[in-house]
């Protein structure tokens, strides 16, 4: 059967099982492989893609569900002001450590900054939680997030 979405700015049409996991379909078959494969139960985050603007786990989204949806990966959030003021600021502060969950993390803080520009810590906890890392940089990318608020506020500006 096929599947039609928009993936990073184009609408594509792939002959894959609509209850194949989105994330199968970004990786395997779309070969965007920034989408990183965890848990694969809904349990830590690294599969986080943004679609229709909201923070969903890949691994837990039936490709079917996507039909006629736009889908953002950390791939086509990298062309965009407010991804390269997140990866500015995660470069600024050092955040990567193995860098397994961290295209997640900036997925997340995208639709984090999307919905709040000016996010204060609780806020952050609250928009991050669900994504897990394994390296313990949580202080460092609350840092990152209040940076790349800061960089996105002053390129609008
Ligand atoms: S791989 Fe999807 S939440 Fe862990
Ligand atoms: S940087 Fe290693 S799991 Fe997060």
């Amino acid at each position: 059967m096929a599947v039609t979405l928009t993936i990073n700015g184009k609408r594509r049409t792939f002959d894959v099982p609509p209850e194949m996991p989105l994330l199968w379909l970004l990786r395997d078959v779309a070969q965007l492989t920034g989408t990183k494969f965890g848990c694969a139960a809904g349990l830590c985050g690294a599969c986080s893609v943004l679609v229709d603007g909201v923070r969903m786990f890949g691994c837990q989204t039936p490709a079917g569900d996507a039909q006629g949806k736009s889908i953002t990966t950390i791939e086509g959030l990298a062309e965009q002001p407010l991804g390269k003021a997140l990866m500015t600021a995660w470069n600024e502060v050092d955040v990567v450590q193995c860098g397994y969950c961290q295209p997640g993390q900036i997925i997340a803080a995208a639709a984090l900054l999307k919905d709040n520009a000016k996010p204060d810590d609780n806020a952050i906890d609250a928009g991050m939680s669900g994504n897990i890392c394994r390296c313990g940089t949580y202080p460092r990318i609350r840092t990152a997030i209040r940076r790349a608020a800061a960089i996105h506020a002053g390129e609008k500006a």
